[in-house]
């Protein structure tokens, strides 16, 4: 299932081949973190199709609003993610999860889902790398956001924050 979806999220990028690796990238943190913080199966396919469509709303928002701000994007999220999700599972439960994700993801506060926490931290760590942020205010993103130690420990062993 976790391919056929990413293969529906690059085809809706089409040629945006910097966003489709965006979604790569935090599909392999947020699993890297997820495994490593031992969650079960279920838990682990949330987060990683969380991750493959989290900003999958990107391209509808600038075709509408000429904006992929993160609100936008949080509020159109699952108009597009759930038709997807549908075609591959009937699983309600998956499907309400992995949208409310999507449609919080630029949220940092009540978070109450441990595979919204993953998201959060793995968009956090590729957003920096991508150069979204300068070093201080990730810092402080990291000490504010940051829960999982496997999410740490990347934000330490990539660029030396503790
Ligand atoms: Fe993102």
């Amino acid at each position: 299932m976790i391919d056929d979806i990413i293969y529906e999220m690059i085809q809706l990028n089409g040629k945006d081949t910097r966003r489709i690796n965006h979604a790569l990238k935090v599909y392999g943190f947020a699993r890297c973190i997820a495994g490593r913080e031992l969650y079960s199966a279920s838990d682990r396919l949330a987060v990683s199709l969380s991750a493959v469509l989290h900003d999958i709303a990107i391209h509808h928002c600038e075709s509408v609003y000429g904006s992929c701000g993160g609100k936008l994007q949080e509020k159109e999220g699952e108009g597009i993610a759930r038709p997807i999700l549908e075609k591959y599972t009937n699983d309600e439960a998956l499907i309400s999860r992995v949208c409310h994700i999507i449609a919080h993801h630029h949220t940092y506060a009540k978070i109450d889902d441990i595979c919204h926490q993953v998201i959060i931290e793995a968009d956090f760590l590729v957003n920096f790398d991508e150069g979204e942020f300068e070093r201080p205010a990730f810092e402080t993103a990291v000490r504010r956001h940051f829960i999982t130690t496997a999410g740490k420990e990347l934000a330490k062993a990539m660029f030396g924050i503790c």
